[in-house]
């Protein structure tokens, strides 16, 4: 029997990206999206074009630069929504509009102030308008799972005989749970007679935890499509996870022996992290597939069984999606080839330029630690390589601090080709060192979140901090790694600062 293709459409550029505290900046959406080609998702929503200047111009870049992967615009089923997300998505090689309107009473009756037969009329003349524009429509029905699961059929029925290709039947509130779920795609094959004619899709929230049980129900029961996001973000608790779902399809071949996807597992590590260091949300250690404890054996007794047959406690390798199992890279005495082939190794392909940066920035760490692990050298990448550009760079520091006096800093950082000196004083030696920053770019902001990582084990390991700063009303996360968490912690502030500073260009350059 030939296996049914399941289709993997991914929202974390939308439904991820909208929520708190994982907003990413226009060049963060692209390098995203590059990513999530590369992971072989087959189709990317890139936002929901009608709610900001700052989606529609993303998922209008999107659009021309990914060439594999459709290119999906969330649309609410208006005129105006549907004409937005066009012209945002119109560029791409295959591009969707997604509009959506919600079929439940409660939605009904409270939001939309709109009877059942009015949410028809406006689902049909929204897919007809739609069709007008492209071929590929996709209709969700909002908060499906509470509805009226006649009311659903009759609602896709007329959405396909629109012209709608998908039908979405989503778990907005994550309510659902498997058994149900299954039995509801299983009603939907057999109550909509023109099902054949489109691909049904579903789309879970996780606030029950079961985001990602439900999409397999329903894989099970006659779904073509899921919707995900990479480490599961999205609205509230999340949507179903991509890696969850795609290794579980790989792993349970017995369960999923008719089904196959297109991802290319061995990205998703790559994915996951890429995510974590563009939103500066970190996962937590025990998260399925990519958290950090996800491959680590601790119990004595697990080791002794993994020591003697991988298979006793290992249902998929770290190879897999993608972590190379060598420890200890590289020392002081390494030269530009073994670096370069190392990040060859771990999916990074430098140019000239970035491998003299990136090697110069080892050979600092090197001198500074004994032992650069693959994961010093992801952060030089992520943290100092492939940033933005920005306007100030951190030079150096030097503070006093202690228990008896008041903690004071002097910082040096360039701008451009100018060097800049201040002093400051503060709460603490961090505080100081803060304080001195904010003098030299004129820019006071209010640390929100602060946090630090060691990269690696050791005394000597580097630490990452991540920190989100309010700068007039706008969170902004910055990022800095060093061996000493004062000077993470100032590269991580000047991170913020730029990133601001960057914003304000963007948005200025937007209106004029
Ligand atoms: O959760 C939801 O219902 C959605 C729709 C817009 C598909 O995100
Ligand atoms: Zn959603």
């Amino acid at each position: 029997m030939k296996k049914k293709k399941i289709r993997i459409f991914d929202t974390t550029l939308r439904d991820g990206e909208q929520a708190p505290g994982f907003s990413m900046n226009h060049e963060e959406k692209l390098k995203m999206a590059k990513q999530l080609e590369t992971l072989g998702v087959d189709i990317i929503e890139g936002g929901f074009p009608i709610a900001s200047e700052g989606d529609f111009v993303a998922v209008k870049e999107i659009s021309k630069i990914v060439e594999k992967c459709a290119v999906a615009a969330l649309a609410r089923a208006k005129k105006d929504d549907i004409d937005r997300a066009w012209e945002a998505v119109r560029d791409a090689k295959k591009p969707i509009i997604h509009t959506f309107i919600a079929t439940s009473d409660v939605h009904l009756k409270y939001k939309l102030k709109k009877t059942r037969t009015q949410v028809l009329n406006d689902t049909v003349t929204a897919v007809k308008y739609a069709k007008l524009l492209t071929n590929n429509v996709e209709f969700s029905a909002e908060d499906a799972t509470r509805s009226d699961i006649n009311y659903v059929c009759e609602v896709f029925e007329a959405a396909i005989d629109a012209g709608a290709v998908t039908v979405n039947f989503p778990d907005t509130v994550g309510y659902a749970m498997p058994y149900e779920f299954g039995e509801m795609i299983k009603t939907i094959t057999e109550k909509v007679k023109n099902i054949d004619k489109a691909v049904l899709s579903v789309h879970c929230h996780n606030d029950l935890g079961l985001a990602v049980a439900n999409s397999l129900a329903a894989i099970l029961n006659g779904a073509g499509q899921v919707e995900c996001t990479i480490n599961g973000i999205g609205e509230r608790a999340g949507n179903a996870s991509v890696e969850e779902i795609a290794m579980s399809i790989k792993t349970r071949k017995d369960i999923f022996q008719d089904y196959y996807a297109d991802i290319v597992t061995e990205e998703i590590y790559k994915s996951s992290k890429l995510l974590c260091n563009i939103t500066g949300m970190h996962i937590q250690r025990n998260k399925a597939i990519v958290g950090e404890n996800a491959f680590a054996h601790e119990a004595g007794i697990h080791q002794d069984g993994m020591l003697k047959e991988s298979l006793t406690y290992e249902i998929m390798t770290p190879q897999s999606i993608g972590i190379k199992h060598s420890k200890l890279v590289l020392g002081k005495h390494s030269g530009r080839h073994a670096l370069k082939s190392r990040y060859e190794e771990l999916g990074y392909e430098l140019s000239k330029e970035e491998l003299e940066k990136a090697y110069k920035l080892f050979t600092e760490l090197a001198d500074a630690k004994k032992e650069v692990f693959d994961d010093d050298l992801i952060a030089i990448i992520n943290n100092e390589i492939s940033g933005i550009k920005g306007q100030y760079e951190f030079k150096r520091l030097q503070i006093t601090s202690g228990t008896e006096i008041i903690p004071m800093a002097i910082v040096e950082i360039a701008e451009d080709d100018e060097i800049l000196r201040e002093s400051g004083m503060g709460d603490g030696p961090i505080d100081a060192v803060f304080q001195a920053i904010e003098k030299m770019t004129n820019m006071k902001g209010e640390l929100a979140d602060y946090s630090i990582d060691s990269v690696t084990s050791g005394k000597d390991a580097v630490g990452e901090v991540v920190l989100r700063v309010i700068f007039e009303g706008s969170p902004f996360v910055g990022r800095g790694a060093s061996t000493d968490v004062i000077i993470a912690s100032a590269k991580a502030y000047i991170d913020a600062i730029n990133r601001a500073v960057y914003s304000k260009a963007k948005a200025g350059e937007m209106k004029g």
